[in-house]
């Protein structure tokens, strides 16, 4: 399948994941791109400044950190930009601090279903690493190998 995994990422957090994410589905067989979503600059002006396209995928992973307990300005821009087709199928990867999903993740999906596509997404998979969590490794694992099963 061709699969693209486009992520915003301010520490590099999000994006490691992406790449984990990325070199399992290549392993796999998937023709697999990467592609940062960027601002012009990330402490002094949150502009998008590259703003991948969300078309030409089988499959469309969004990878996202929460800010303040939801999804950081730079995506809720970007999904204003970009859209989805209806055919894709939507896969989503959330990393937060804290330990527990309602501390942001939850409401960080549900923005990223409500701004994503035109209709309801065909969301195939979501997961979410705390990255406070002493349990990291083995939750990027188990978010990484879910993300990777496209037919469930
Ligand atoms: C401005 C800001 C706000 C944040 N707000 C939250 C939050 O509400 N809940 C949470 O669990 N983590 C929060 N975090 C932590 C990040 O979500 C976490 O470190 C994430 O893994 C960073 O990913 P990144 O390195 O890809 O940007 C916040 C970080 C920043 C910089």
């Amino acid at each position: 399948m061709k699969i693209g995994i486009n992520f915003y990422s301010e520490t590099g957090h999000t994006k490691l994941a992406c790449e984990d994410l990325a070199a399992l589905l290549k392993l796999k067989g998937h023709d697999v791109s990467l592609h940062e979503i960027t601002v012009v600059d990330k402490k002094s002006d949150k502009t998008l400044k590259d703003i991948p396209l969300m078309e030409g995928f089988d499959v469309l992973i969004l990878g996202t950190p929460v800010q303040g307990f939801s999804l950081p300005i730079p995506m809720v821009d970007y999904l204003k930009k970009v859209k989805m087709t209806k055919k894709q199928k939507l896969g989503i990867l959330v990393t937060q601090y804290f330990k527990v999903s309602w501390m942001g993740a939850n409401h960080t999906i549900k923005q990223i279903l409500s701004g994503s596509a035109y209709a309801t997404p065909d969301l195939y998979g979501y997961g979410v690493v705390h990255w406070s969590s002493k349990r990291r490794e083995e939750q990027l694992h188990k978010v990484i190998e879910k993300l990777s099963h496209m037919d469930s």
